[in-house]
């Protein structure tokens, strides 16, 4: 993928991502891993502004966003295992029907981020970021989150 492509899947996860905020769940399992999705998007919100140049590129801010994602993607298997959904709660029942596949794509985020906090030494390498780790998100919003 050249840097134009790059970019432009850039905004299109990050315009993906921008979801409209909707009423609070009163399940602590769901608020916990609502509050987990909500944390990763934050964190990738930073990636994806410096990338746009809306922000200013700081190595650090961006190596602790990724760590984060990558941390807390960690949690995600233990945060959805209790199969439990309501009417605030955007998660799909196919999620426990295809356990293994889900925990699969949780530690492909991981990864994804874990690798990407390693290669990110100026803004240029953002692009390539957004790639793999808002892949990761996809891979897994698409047949997971309704
Ligand atoms: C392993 C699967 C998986 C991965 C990987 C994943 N998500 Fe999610 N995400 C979900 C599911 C499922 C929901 C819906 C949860 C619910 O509403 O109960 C969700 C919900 C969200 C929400 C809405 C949270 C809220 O306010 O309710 C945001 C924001 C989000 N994800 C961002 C991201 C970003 C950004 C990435 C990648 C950096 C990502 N997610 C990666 C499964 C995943």
């Amino acid at each position: 993928m050249n840097v134009k492509t790059l970019l432009a899947s850039a905004a299109l996860a990050t315009a993906a991502f921008g979801f409209a905020a909707h009423a609070e769940s009163d399940n602590p399992t769901i608020q916990a891993r609502q509050q987990a999705m909500k944390t990763i998007g934050q964190n990738f919100k930073i990636v994806g502004d410096t990338a746009k140049g809306t922000m200013e590129f700081d190595a650090a801010a961006i190596q602790a966003a990724l760590t984060t994602i990558s941390e807390t993607a960690a949690t995600v298997p233990t945060l959805f295992e209790e199969e439990v959904v309501d009417a605030e709660s955007d998660a799909s029942d196919d999620i426990w029907a295809n356990w293994d596949d889900f925990v699969s794509k949780a530690e492909a985020l991981q990864a994804a981020a874990a690798d990407a906090s390693g290669m990110v030494s100026s803004a240029d390498d953002l692009g390539a970021v957004m790639g793999s780790v808002g892949g990761a998100c996809g891979a897994c919003h698409k047949p997971y989150k309704l």
